[in-house]
C-alpha cells in the first residue's frame, strides 16, 4: 500500500463556464450521469490512495460533503480544506501542507479525466519512485492553452512553460501531479505570476531545476480530457457515454473501484446498490455483485 496521500482541486471560479457556474461549482456539474469530481476521484483511486483531501471553494464544500461524505462508503477517508480565493494550482501544496505532514502526494485537478487500459500501472510507476516528481505529458492539439513540455535531443525535459504564444512541442502538462513530501516547501518559495496566481508549473521548474522531474508520456492509448468549457464539458459526457454503452461498464464508478480493491465489501456495495435502487448506476452495482 502507498503512503502517498492525495488531493482533489476542486475550487477555482469556473468563468469559462459561466453561466452555468454562477450558482454550482464546476466539478459537481454532470459529465454525463456523474458529478465530474467521480472521475479525478476514481483516478486517485485508481492509484490506490485512500487518503484524500479535497479543497474547495468556501461556499461550495457544503454541496461537494452532501455528494461524498468523508469518504468512508468507499474506504477511503477524506479531509476537507478551504481555498479562500482562486489564488493557482501551487497554493494547493501550502493548504494541504499540514495535511500532507511530510508525506509525498498525488494531485489532480478536479475537472480532469483520465482513462485508458494502463493508467493504474503508469502511476503505480510514478508512485514507486522514491524521491522528485513525475508528471504526464499528453499529446494535443491546441498546446497554447497548457503547460507545455520542450524536449531536448535525447528525449530529456528542457523546459515546461506555461500558456506558450509558440510552443515547442505539442505536448502539454495534464492535471495529475505525483511529487514528494518536498513539495510544500517548494511551493513556498513561489511568486505570484503576471495574473496573481501560484503556477504549478514554478513548482515543477524548481524539480526540473534539480534535475527531480520525470515527464512520462501519456501515449495515444489514453483519453485525458478537461471539461473547463461549454464544448469540452459537452464533448466529455458524449465520451463517457459512448463507452459505457457499447461495453455497459462505468467510467469513474467509487463503488466500484473500492470493491475490485477490497476495500469495501459485498455486503457494502449491496447497500450501495440498493441506495442507487433501479437506476442504471444501481443495475451496475447490483451485476458487478454477482461478477466477482
Ligand atoms: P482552471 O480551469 O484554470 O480555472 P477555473 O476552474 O477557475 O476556470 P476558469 O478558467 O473558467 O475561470 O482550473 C483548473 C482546475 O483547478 C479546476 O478544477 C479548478 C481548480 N482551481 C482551483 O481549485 N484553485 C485555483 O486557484 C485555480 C486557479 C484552479
Amino acid at each position: 500500500m502507498t503512503r502517498r496521500k492525495g488531493i482533489i482541486l476542486a475550487g477555482g471560479t469556473g468563468s469559462r463556464l459561466w453561466p452555468i457556474t454562477l450558482g454550482v461549482s464546476k466539478q459537481l456539474l454532470p459529465v454525463y450521469d456523474k458529478p465530474m469530481v467521480y472521475y479525478p476521484l476514481s483516478a486517485l483511486m485508481l492509484a490506490g490512495i485512500r487518503e484524500i483531501a479535497i479543497i474547495t471553494t468556501p461556499e461550495d464544500q457544503v454541496q461537494f460533503q452532501r455528494i461524498l461524505g468523508d469518504g468512508s462508503q468507499w474506504g477511503l477517508a477524506f479531509t476537507w480544506i478551504v481555498q479562500p480565493k482562486p489564488e493557482g494550482l501551487a497554493q494547493a501544496y501550502l493548504l494541504a501542507n499540514d495535511f500532507l505532514a511530510g508525506a509525498p502526494s498525488a494531485m489532480v485537478l478536479g475537472d480532469n479525466i483520465f482513462f485508458g487500459h494502463g493508467l493504474p500501472e503508469l502511476m503505480a510507476a510514478a508512485d514507486a519512485r522514491p524521491a522528485g516528481g513525475t508528471v504526464f505529458g499528453y499529446r494535443v492539439a491546441d498546446p497554447e492553452r497548457y503547460g507545455v513540455v520542450a524536449f531536448d535531443k535525447s528525449g530529456q525535459v528542457r523546459s515546461i512553460v506555461e500558456k506558450p504564444e509558440n510552443p515547442a512541442s505539442n505536448y502539454a502538462v495534464t492535471g495529475l501531479y505525483f511529487l514528494d513530501g518536498t513539495a510544500p516547501d517548494r511551493a513556498r518559495d513561489v511568486q505570484p505570476s503576471a495574473r496573481g496566481e501560484l503556477e504549478i508549473v514554478s513548482v515543477l521548474e524548481s524539480y526540473l531545476a534539480d534535475g527531480a522531474l520525470t515527464v512520462e508520456r501519456m501515449g495515444r492509448g489514453y483519453a485525458w480530457l478537461d471539461t473547463g468549457t461549454h464544448g469540452s464539458l459537452l464533448d466529455a459526457g458524449n465520451f463517457v457515454r459512448t463507452l459505457q454503452d457499447r461495453q455497459g461498464t462505468q467510467v469513474g464508478c467509487p463503488e466500484e473501484i473500492a470493491y475490485t480493491a477490497g476495500w469495501i465489501d459485498a455486503a457494502r456495495l449491496r447497500a450501495h446498490a440498493a441506495t442507487y435502487g433501479k437506476s442504471r448506476y444501481g443495475r451496475y452495482l447490483t451485476d458487478l455483485l454477482r461478477e466477482v
